[in-house]
């Protein structure tokens, strides 16, 4: 079965929930994405759980930032579940980035540039020197010169990011949604997930636009995956 560069984004407060989600597409997804909420809840044995029921990737989004010492043993905590990826805030510095990279050398240690989050407002506010973009892009330079295999960055930024960082660095970019589904809830700046690959990025990370179809049972759910995905393939 050839899985789409899909990153199933696996928000829900119920290790059940998530389990049958998995279950239910990960013929069509490459990733599946558990976050801090998820992590902290469930721990490892809800990793291992949700990797018994699929051979796709595990993206551990646990946005690391410490000193270096404190993000090694961190990230050395995590290895026994061989994620795939695990996101680590570039602003932490190249030292930091190189720290977890070092503890984990199986794993694409993935920096997160600047919370899309925030305003331009915001970020001039904290003190960044430059704008959102123009930081965003120094941020994510650090992060691959300190041995990030990827980033993760807005579909809006994909283009200058990839020109300033090279083909071989993994950009995954959330904010995409399907054209039926654009302006119908609170991800603003879209791009469809095609256009997102095709502006340079080779993962998406999708949350509701397939997880709602649940409301419809499983087979519905698998059926949503399926189609989003045929198109990226
Ligand atoms: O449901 P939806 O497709 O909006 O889910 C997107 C996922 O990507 C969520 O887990 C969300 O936290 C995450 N995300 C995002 N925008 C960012 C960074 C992460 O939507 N800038």
């Amino acid at each position: 079965m050839n899985k789409a560069p899909i990153v199933l984004a696996v928000d829900t407060p119920s290790l059940e929930t998530a389990i049958e989600w998995v279950k239910a597409t990960q013929d069509h997804v490459s990733v599946f994405k558990l976050g801090l909420e998820f992590f902290l809840t469930f721990g490892a044995e809800g990793v291992k759980a949700i990797q018994g029921v699929t051979d796709s990737d595990i993206f551990l989004d646990l946005k690391l930032h410490d000193i270096p010492h404190t993000v090694s043993g961190a990230a050395k905590a995590v290895a026994h579940m061989a994620p795939k990826f695990l996101t680590v805030h570039a602003s932490g510095g190249g030292a930091m980035v190189k720290a977890a990279v070092d503890a984990l050398p199986s794993t694409k240690v993935t920096g997160v540039t600047i919370l899309t989050s925030l305003s331009e407002a915001d970020v001039s506010e904290i003190g960044f020197a430059s704008a959102a973009l123009q930081s965003a892009v120094n941020l994510a330079k650090i992060a691959v010169s300190a041995g990030a295999g990827a980033i993760v960055c807005s579909p809006l930024e994909i283009s200058a990011m990839r020109q300033q960082v090279g083909t071989s660095p993994i950009i995954i970019t959330p904010g995409v949604r399907p054209l039926d589904m654009v302006g119908t809830d609170d991800q603003q700046r879209t791009m469809t997930p095609k256009a997102a690959i095709n502006a340079g990025a080779n993962l998406v990370v999708i949350g509701r636009p397939i997880t709602q179809s649940w409301t419809q049972g499983a087979q519905a759910m698998k059926e949503r995956a399926q189609e989003i995905g045929a198109d990226l393939i």
